[in-house]
């Protein structure tokens, strides 16, 4: 296993419909294959890697915005790669958590993800945190609303507030920050994700599609990975 991994990477998994579009697809087809290639990653994660945790965005709370019909497909889609894909998966020590407001969801997915969750819950290997109707600001408010409530009914004092129980209090308490991000599929932004929890995360964005991402381009970011200097702050090693 090689040294020098990041614990916890963060995917955004973009450019499914681009993939597809560019072949004279339906983007559907692109979100299928997208499906594809995060089971094949996650499976070379676990047996190659000494990567412990990865978040996928999967839907955001943006995504909602898209056309009904898309949104119906990868609400399906998600099902079935929850209930097959993420099933497996389980056999090489995978453990299911999930992110994000999950009573916006319909009821057969929240029922699926509770049941791969419950079942996965003593799995070691690697924890795959799905991000599901995920959005970082609705996660900070959820928490806020969550605190504000524990200060009024439950006597909570206001220097009780810190940065470590409000992290407690967001949808990842208990996981490490993310130490490194990736960006599939041209784009250069965060799209909301996260935003409490990879304040020191490192970046790395590549061009290529969701779809066509694999073990080599995840490599390709692990070797860039290993070259950055994480100083947090401080100054780097031998004080230049
Ligand atoms: C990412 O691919 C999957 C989701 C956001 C659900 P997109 O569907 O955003 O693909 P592009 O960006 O349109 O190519
Ligand atoms: C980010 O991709 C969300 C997911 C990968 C689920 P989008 O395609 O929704 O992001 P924007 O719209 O390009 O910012
Ligand atoms: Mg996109």
């Amino acid at each position: 296993m090689p040294d020098g991994d990041p614990h916890h990477v963060a995917i955004i998994m973009d450019g499914n419909g681009r993939w597809a579009l560019r072949r004279g697809l339906p983007r559907t087809v692109g979100h299928e294959a997208g499906a594809k290639a995060a089971e094949e990653l996650l499976r070379f994660i676990a047996r190659e890697t000494g990567i412990r945790v990865v978040s996928l965005y999967a839907f955001s709370t943006e995504n909602w915005a898209r056309p009904a019909a898309e949104v119906r497909f990868l609400m399906e889609l998600l099902r079935r790669f929850i209930a097959k894909r993420i099933d497996e998966l389980a056999q090489e020590g995978i453990r299911l958590r999930v992110c994000g407001d999950l009573a916006g969801l319909p009821e057969d997915l929240r029922e699926t993800i509770e049941d791969t969750v419950k079942r996965t819950a003593e799995h070691r290997k690697l924890v795959v945190n799905v991000a599901l109707n995920y959005g970082g600001r609705a996660e900070i408010v959820r928490a806020c609303r969550e605190l504000a409530t524990s200060v009024a009914d439950r006597g909570t004092a206001i220097a009780e507030l810190t940065e470590e129980r409000f992290a407690e209090t967001l949808d990842t308490s208990g996981l490490p920050d993310p130490d490194l991000v990736i960006r599939t599929g041209e784009e250069r932004r965060l799209s909301n994700f996260m935003l409490w929890q990879v304040a020191y995360a490192e970046l790395y964005f590549t061009d290529v599609l969701w779809p066509d991402f694999g073990p080599e381009d995840l490599r390709a970011a692990l070797e860039d990975f290993r070259s950055r200097e994480r100083r947090f702050g401080a100054l780097s090693q031998g004080g230049e």
